[in-house]
């Protein structure tokens, strides 16, 4: 939901902003811009509708120009994509310069006593609004730059991450933060700041992630100086060592970042095991789990909470924990259980589950769990993400950074990290005898194996059956049990990367409506592993088939019954039911990306779509 990024120091600023934008771009690619100090303190900005390439044309000039400056990747709440929607926004003065990740809610409000005052509005957004409301509190109330800043964002409600420059105070600016992510990197002689530490990774390994309502002053000269934006009362920083490498933020020879993450599974997911799995011991070591074990143990009712990908990572732990551990699970989506008035009580555990940790409805709903007295459990992907922060504990899912827009890695680390949990909370609270435990764990901690298997010889197969498909306008995805929410996954893949129109369904549901959609034309993937309801997922084949439907089986190695019915058959090693969705995955993840390939599009930055989704 927009990236922003800021330099200044010793270095080529143009060179960093737009290098720093580049790995911003899955935040947002509706248009681009820059701005740096230039001669005589003057802006230089230039900013256009599109990507980033789009701006390093018109650009070029700006290079080597500057050592301060600031640049943001757009995905449009207030007004469409535009040259002039874009950021960095002038003040009318043209004097503040400012970009913006996040919305603010009263703009409207603020743009009527500003237009009232005589203030003119050169584009549709919120930002440009903020723009003046600062160069209000300047000119008519008289404060300086800083404290304008402070009482403009003392009177606006919303989420944001700011950084604003003022020509009258050269080689400074001034960033903010209210629920949209924001990082500053301290090098030596130099500060970066960015949406996350991306763009900054290979110039410093120390960051300040910045609090909600915080605001930083940030100049070579002074450092960065943090307070409170409601009272301007000093902050102490809080130092962190990044432990992001430029290697994981590389495509490393593949051409899609989300070519790349769905065959980084094996590690990924190893990754995610990786000294939580104890086979010696027989035990499973979660801290988050551990010390918090009676809690867990004692809830009547386990609520989780998420959206997208990981929300179809959410349906299939309520199937691992009621399997498991035997404690009731409901799985709501978090922008719906916000705004439902839920019953909530402090017997209840809630798990929010995202990869970025920084979704806006996963975090609205958190705070009004916490609000309820819900006990709150994170499972994230980002390391000091918001979500991870709010949460009174939590696991990460170690899948490494996520930068195709299309979750693959993040889903099948999620899936580990429930099975953990389930499998964790059935041995402690006797659901489980150690003897299951102890075979379900010897099975999930071969599935990385598994996945690389599947890889291996799915991709051939599954690149010539997309070719096939090209031209589909329609997909429909089916499985059972806890392949039902893998069908639904694989259906979401399917519909943001190729514009494909696919639903997911429980294989049985078909009969109730939805086959009256199955003709020749209909493609219909289905899921169906040995120990998923086999039998009756064979009659749900053969239903599609008598209506001429074209069958993509996805099935266990060996399989002859379904298989030969199918019009083409994806194989994939057998496992234990609960840990096939992970498995099964896979090929769905390939066969989405190689449609969207065959169909031209951009498959690591679709259209409309941004990774983080930092807006409700
Ligand atoms: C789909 C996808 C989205 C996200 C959703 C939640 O491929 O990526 O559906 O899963 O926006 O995001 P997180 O997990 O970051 O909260």
């Amino acid at each position: 939901m927009c990236g922003i990024v800021g330099y200044t120091g010793y270095r080529d600023a143009y060179n960093v902003v737009v290098n720093g934008l580049k790995r911003l771009e899955y935040r947002g690619y509706d248009s681009a811009g820059i701005v740096l100090e230039g001669e005589n303190q003057k802006f230089n900005l230039k900013k256009i509708k599109g990507k980033v390439s789009n701006l390093e044309a018109i650009s070029e000039g700006l290079k080597n120009t500057s050592h301060i400056g600031m640049g943001h990747t757009r995905w449009a709440t207030h007004g469409v994509p535009s040259d002039r929607n874009s950021h960095p926004h002038l003040s009318n003065n043209g004097k503040i310069a400012l970009i913006h990740n996040g919305i603010i809610e009263n703009y409207d409000s603020i743009k009527i006593m500003l237009k009232g005052k005589g203030y003119v509005f050169h584009s549709d957004t919120d930002t440009e609004v903020l723009a003046n409301f600062i160069q209000y509190f300047m000119e008519e109330i008289g404060k300086s730059f800083y404290e304008a800043i402070r009482a403009a964002l003392n009177e606006v409600y919303g989420a944001y991450a700011i950084c604003v420059m003022h020509e009258d105070e050269p080689g400074s600016f001034v960033v903010a933060r209210l629920s949209s992510p924001l990082a500053i990197g301290l090098g030596d002689k130099e500060y970066f700041v960015a949406s996350d530490a991306s763009p900054f990774v290979e110039f410093t390994k120390e960051a300040i992630y910045l609090e909600d309502g915080h605001m930083a002053h940030i100049s070579v000269e002074n450092g960065v100086k943090i307070h409170q934006i409601k009272d301007n009362s000093a902050v102490d920083p809080q130092i962190q060592e990044l432990k992001l490498s430029l290697e994981q933020i590389e495509k490393g020879g593949y051409e899609h970042f989300m070519l790349k993450e769905i065959f980084e599974q094996p590690k990924s997911i190893h990754d995610t095991m990786r000294g939580r799995i104890l086979l010696d011991e027989g035990v499973i070591k979660m801290a988050g789990i551990w010390d918090n074990l009676e809690r867990i143990q004692k809830a009547k009712r386990i609520i989780i909470i998420a959206c997208g990908t990981s929300w179809h990572a959410g349906l299939i732990g309520e199937y691992l924990i009621e399997e498991f551990a035997r404690i009731p699970v409901e799985v709501e989506y978090a922008s719906e259980f916000r705004y439902r008035n839920p019953i909530i009580t402090s017997d209840d555990v809630v798990i929010a589950i995202s990869q970025s940790g920084e979704t806006a409805d996963t975090m609205a709903a958190i705070k009004l769990a916490k609000e309820k007295g819900a006990f709150v459990y994170g499972i994230c992907n980002v390391i000091d993400s918001s979500i991870s922060r709010i949460t009174d504990a939590g696991s990460y899912t170690h899948a490494g950074p996520e930068i195709g827009v299309a979750s693959t890695k993040a889903f099948t680390a999620q899936l580990t990290v429930l099975s953990l949990i389930a499998l964790k909370i059935g041995k402690h609270n006797g659901s489980l005898n150690n003897t299951e435990f102890m075979q379900y764990l010897y099975e999930l901690n071969a599935i990385p194996s598994k996945v690389q298997d599947v890889l291996e010889s799915s991709h051939d197969i599954v690149k010539q059956i997309a070719k096939d498909f090209i031209d589909a306008t329609n997909f429909i995805y089916l499985g059972r049990g806890y392949n039902f929410p893998g069908a639904l996954e694989g259906a979401l893949k399917l519909k943001e990367i190729s514009y494909i129109h696919a639903e997911g369904y429980p294989a049985a549901e078909m009969k109730h409506g939805p086959i009256a959609l199955i003709d020749e034309n209909m493609p219909v993937a289905i899921i169906a592993p040995k120990q998923g309801h086999y039998d009756k997922v064979v009659s749900n084949v053969q239903e599609i088939k008598a209506r001429k439907g074209k069958v993509i089986a996805i099935v266990n190695q060996g399989d002859t019954q379904v298989a030969s019915m199918a019009d083409y058959v994806i194989e994939f090693p057998e496992t234990s039911e609960c840990f096939s969705p992970i498995l099964s995955a896979i090929p769905l993840q390939l066969l989405s990306y190689y449609i969207a390939v065959y169909r031209g599009a951009n498959v690591d930055q679709p259209r409309n779509l941004a990774k983080s989704v930092t807006v409700e």
